[in-house]
């Protein structure tokens, strides 16, 4: 089995998150490993109908973000990498200064310092200078850098096409092909 890290932080866009979990549910040979920050647990309640709990029952493995000696907090566990979606710009300044006081943080610098793919759908709007430096440095370190933006010229019709089209890009960024993402297609 495959094993990717899904961290969820208090950025708007819980939804994309719980998405991704549903996704990988469909995957046979992938193994879900989760961590929901504090905020996280708020903006799944605030933002969807879903429980922080029931986000929970979609992995297949969960962790507490206080939880520093789980088994993502070590190097020694072996991953395809971790995607944290959607990342609040205090997890991005946590992770680029290496500050990793909680789960979610420590899994991520591992994830780099390991040189495993680390995918941030980075989620603030306007960006300010410290963020945008913050991301430039974690661009710098490897990290993919995937902010959740609407792809016009799929002509989306609902806020799910609009979802469906993200969560793909973020399964294209980890090489797994899925019929969430619809491709550019020129006409010839
Ligand atoms: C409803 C709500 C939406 C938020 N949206 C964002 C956001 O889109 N981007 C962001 O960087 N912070 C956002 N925040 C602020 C973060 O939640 C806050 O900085 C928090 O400390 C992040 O902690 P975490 O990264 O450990 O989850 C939002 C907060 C709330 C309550």
């Amino acid at each position: 089995m495959k094993r990717i890290v899904i961290g969820i932080s208090g950025a708007s866009g819980a939804i994309l998150g719980i998405e991704l979990l549903k996704a990988f549910q469909n995957l046979n040979d992938w193994e879900t490993h989760l961590v929901i920050s504090d905020t996280g647990e708020f903006t799944i309640t605030e933002e969807t109908s879903c429980t922080p709990e029931e986000v929970r029952s979609l992995a297949d493995h969960v962790y507490s973000s206080d939880d520093l000696a789980a088994a993502i907090s070590s190097g020694t566990f072996k991953t395809e990498g971790m995607v944290i979606v959607p990342c609040s710009m205090k997890t991005a300044a946590g992770i680029a200064s290496g500050y990793s006081d909680n789960l979610l943080l420590r899994a991520a610098d591992v994830t780099l310092k390991e040189g495993r793919k680390l995918i941030l759908v980075a989620r603030e709007s306007p960006l300010s200078l410290i963020h945008l430096k913050n991301l430039e440095l974690l661009a710098q370190c490897g990290a993919v850098i995937l902010p959740p933006v609407v792809s016009f010229y799929t002509k989306p019709q609902t806020i799910q096409d609009i979802i469906d089209q993200i969560v793909g890009r973020v399964l294209n960024s980890l090489g797994i092909d899925s019929s969430l993402l619809k491709r550019w297609t020129p006409d010839e």
